[in-house]
This record gives structure tokens, C-alpha cells and sequence, in this order.
């Protein structure tokens, strides 16, 4: 709990016992809402019948106030830095766990004991092959394709294949699918990319090597994925597994109130996703160290850059709505980053740079006023670099990991009594009532 969450909890005796309303004033008028208290002691104020009571709304552009929903999945506490998910924090996940256990402990809500485990891999396992006719899809895509574009198309279009909604007793079937089939769909797009024949899956090999394989191997010779290869892949994927309310997250919540299938409200997710401010910011970090390497290597001129609002230029990997001190998994990633790179056996020039550049904004008043500190992408596209991931894959990588708190959350909105359609309101700022007139009248 935040020392401001605690102070507030503590601050308000109600809070111990069922605590008491809060009240609001508006035109003369008050109006009581209810407190709703999380169990780590988060406090929320339930305006759900605000409007029907005295005709007024919220207004919170960018959501940064705002509860959706309550979750058991996920909890952060951003300003002392805690992510854990279903209780489980986050440092003691990742240099233990597998990502398919991570993905069953996510979706399913506790840790698999040897069977469920093994039951769930088999699962996984036997699901990776996507429909033969599905190739000829990316037959129509160029080869310049952007990766991510072929993701989203190639997931929605499961539904076409497997038309059931993923609701009743077919939703583990779809879940599994859907995780089995994410890496087969994104290491094809791979090979669309350079033009390489696509490579099937492989049942002996775990969910990370087979992701490596059908990424790096060739029908005209053999390939033995490398351990440390698989070690790095699923830690990246533990690491960016689920981060509660988050922009793609909410995606998947606000399409699937819909009642939108599993299928097309991941896909919407991954579309969010794609973004700079969001996933898309591990391929820019990247282009951005690429970018101050070929200038001559003046980390100092972007951060300044980046201080000056006219510039329009962000340092990319920095910052985060939530975090305000350090991003727990930038913190990992950044004590194996040496590690991995060393056992792989890279030494790559932009890890210099971004170390120089951490370090000078670390200590730039301007990054200290606004807590901007590295987040997850500003290391995470350093490793995929040296893992020999394409910089327009980075992203797809995201989405693999992210796979399984997108479904978790979509089925935990589909089990919670509580949902209703996601529907918005607004506050009009635009003209008043005027008469139409003619277009020949204009
Ligand atoms: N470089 C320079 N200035 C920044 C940056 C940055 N990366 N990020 C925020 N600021 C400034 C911003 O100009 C603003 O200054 P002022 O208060 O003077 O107007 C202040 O910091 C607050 O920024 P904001 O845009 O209001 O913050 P936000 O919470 O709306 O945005 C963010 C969060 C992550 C989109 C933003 O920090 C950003 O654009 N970062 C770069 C992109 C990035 O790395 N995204 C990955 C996020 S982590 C992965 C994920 O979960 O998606």
C-alpha cells in the first residue's frame, strides 16, 4: 500500500469498520457515495449513481482517476513500485516460474500443482498448428507488412475458424487455443516478413523454444534453440504477462462488454497495443538509441531534447502513468540485461547508451520533478536485440506475453454479475441547437 493510500486508510476510522459514505456537494446540495475498499486497502468512491441522483457526471480525461472495475488479478501499488499477480510479487515470480504456469496462475486464479501444470502444457501444446487455408491469408499481406498488423488481423480471423463465442463449456478450449496458436501466428508473420517458409510447430519443445523455432529455424538445416535463449524469452514474457487496467486492458474489457468474442476483443487489444505511448514503445526506444548512435552518440542533446516541450521528442521507455519511483519489472530487467547479454555473447553499443542516458536523467531535475523513471521497454528491446528479434517484432513479443492477463481479464468480466455494456459519457462542448441550412443556400 502507498504511504498516500495508507494515510488515507488510516486517516478514516470508517475504514476498519464497513466505512461510512462519502459526501459530495454540488449546487447547495449533498449527495452521499458509497466507499468501496479493495483488500490491499485501495479506496474508491462509487459514483455509479451520481447522474441518476443529481443529473452530473465525472470527468477524468485519460481515465487517470477512474475505476472500470474491481479485479483480483493484478495489484500495483505505483508508488512503491509492487506488482504482483494474484498476490505473488513479482520478483519472486520471475527468476522462478514458467510463463505457462504464470498464464494458468493469471487466468485460473492459483498456481498449478504437477498435474493441472502438466495438463495445461499438454493442452498448449497440442493447439499450436493453425488451419491450413489460415496461410493463405498471409499470402495477401506484403512482405513489408508490419508484424503486428498480421497479428491482430490473423487472431481475429480465429473466429471464423472457431465461430463458438468462447463462452459456457467450450471457454477453456478457446483460451487454450488462442495462447497455443499466439506464438505459430506471430513467428509466421516472421517469416512473411523475410520470406522464409513457414515452420510448424514442434510438440517435444516447451511454449518458449517453440516460439524460438518456428522463429529461427529452417527447413535446410537443424537448429537447437539455446537454453539461454528460452530463459530470456520467458522471463520477458513473466515479465510483461498482466499490469491490471492498462490501455490494452481496458480495451479487451471494453470490447468484450460487448459480448464480443475472446477472439475479436484480443485483437482489439493487440491493436492498442501497437501504439508508441503503450507496447509500441519497445521499437521506438530502440530507434531512438539507433537514432542518437548515428548522431555521433550525444545522449545529453536528447535529453535536453526531450525537456523542451516545442521539440515534440519523449525519451521513449521513459515514464508511466502508474509507477512514480521505478518500474519493478525496468528494475529486473535491468539487473539481467548484462547477464544475458554476456551469456549470449553480445556486446551491443546501445547498451551504453541507454545506461549513459538512465543516468543522466536520473539525475535532471526535470525527470525528477515529473518521476519519469524507465519502464519495462526501455531494457526489454536491448535483450530482444541480442536474441536476434527483429526491432519490428519487439512489440509482437509484448502481445505474446500480455496474452494471458488479456484473457484473464475478459473472463473475469465475463463471470463478474457487475458488468454492463462499457459506455462512456461526455461532457458536449460543441455548438447549441441551430437551424439546418441548404447546401445551395450556403
Ligand atoms: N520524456 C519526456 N517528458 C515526458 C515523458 C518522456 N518520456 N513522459 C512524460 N513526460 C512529461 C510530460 O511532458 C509531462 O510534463 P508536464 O507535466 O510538464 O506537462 C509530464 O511528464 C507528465 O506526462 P504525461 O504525458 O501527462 O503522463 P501520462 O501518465 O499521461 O503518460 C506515458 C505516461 C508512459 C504515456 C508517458 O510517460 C510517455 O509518453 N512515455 C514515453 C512512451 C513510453 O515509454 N511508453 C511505455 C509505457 S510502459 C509500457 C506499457 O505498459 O505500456
Amino acid at each position: 500500500m502507498s504511504q498516500q493510500t495508507k494515510d488515507l486508510v488510516e486517516e478514516s476510522p470508517a475504514v476498519a469498520a464497513p466505512p461510512s459514505p462519502a459526501r459530495l456537494t454540488l449546487d447547495g446540495k449533498e449527495y452521499e457515495l458509497p466507499v468501496t475498499v479493495g483488500s490491499e486497502g485501495e479506496v474508491g468512491l462509487d459514483i455509479a449513481k451520481l447522474r441518476a441522483q443529481s443529473g452530473a457526471i465525472t470527468l477524468d480525461p485519460g481515465y487517470g482517476n477512474t475505476g472500470a472495475c474491481e479485479s483480483a488479478i493484478t495489484f500495483i501499488d505505483g508508488e512503491a513500485g509492487i506488482l504482483r499477480y494474484r498476490g505473488y510479487p513479482i520478483e519472486e515470480i520471475a527468476g522462478q516460474a514458467s510463463f505457462t504456469e504464470i498464464c494458468y496462475l493469471l487466468i485460473y486464479g492459483q498456481l498449478p500443482n504437477v498435474q493441472e501444470l502438466k495438463a495445461f502444457e499438454d493442452r498448449l501444446t497440442y493447439h499450436t498448428m493453425i488451419h491450413e487455408d489460415m496461410k493463405k491469408f498471409f499470402d495477401g499481406f506484403p512482405s513489408s507488412a508490419h508484424p503486428m498488423a498480421m497479428l491482430s488481423s490473423m487472431v481475429v480471423s480465429l473466429s471464423t475458424y472457431y465461430p463458438e463465442d468462447g463462452r459456457g463449456r467450450d471457454l477453456d478450449l478457446t483460451m487454450a487455443r488462442l495462447l497455443a496458436k499466439g506464438p505459430t501466428i506471430a513467428a509466421a508473420s516472421y517469416k512473411k516478413n523475410i520470406g522464409q517458409p513457414f515452420v510448424y510447430p514442434r510438440n517435444d519443445l516447451s511454449y518458449c523454444s517453440n516460439f524460438l523455432h518456428m522463429m529461427f529455424s529452417v527447413p535446410a538445416e537443424p537448429y537447437n534453440v539455446r537454453p539461454v535463449l528460452d530463459r530470456a524469452l520467458n522471463l520477458l514474457l513473466i515479465l510483461h504477462a498482466d499490469h491490471e487496467q492498462n490501455c490494452s486492458t481496458s480495451t479487451v474489457r471494453m470490447v468484450g462488454s460487448s459480448q464480443a468474442n475472446l477472439f475479436a476483443s484480443i485483437s482489439a487489444g493487440i491493436c492498442a497495443l501497437w501504439g508508441p505511448l503503450h507496447g509500441g514503445a519497445n521499437q521506438a526506444v530502440i530507434e531512438m538509441l539507433g537514432r542518437i548512435q548515428a548522431d555521433g552518440g550525444d545522449y545529453k542533446k536528447y535529453v535536453d531534447m526531450a525537456k523542451d516541450k516545442a521539440s515534440g521528442f519523449r525519451l521513449m521507455g521513459f515514464g508511466h502513468r502508474v509507477y512514480k519511483n521505478f518500474d519493478p519489472r525496468a528494475k529486473i530487467l535491468k539487473q539481467t540485461v548484462d547477464e544475458v547479454l554476456a551469456e549470449i555473447g553480445v556486446n551491443d553499443p546501445l547498451l551504453e547508451i541507454a545506461k549513459s542516458l538512465e543516468e543522466v536523467a536520473l539525475h535532471d531535475e526535470f525527470f525528477i520533478e515529473r518521476k519519469l523513471y524507465p519502464n519495462v521497454d526501455f531494457y526489454s528491446g536491448i535483450i530482444y536485440r541480442a536474441m536476434g528479434i527483429p526491432t519490428n517484432m519487439f512489440t509482437v513479443l509484448f502481445a505474446l506475453g500480455r496474452m494471458p492477463g488479456w484473457i484473464a481479464h475478459w473472463k473475469e468480466m465475463l463471470d463478474d454479475p457487475q458488468t454492463r455494456i462499457n459506455r462512456p459519457r461526455q461532457i458536449y462542448t460543441g455548438a447549441t441547437q441551430r437551424p439546418f441550412v441548404p447546401v445551395s443556400e450556403r
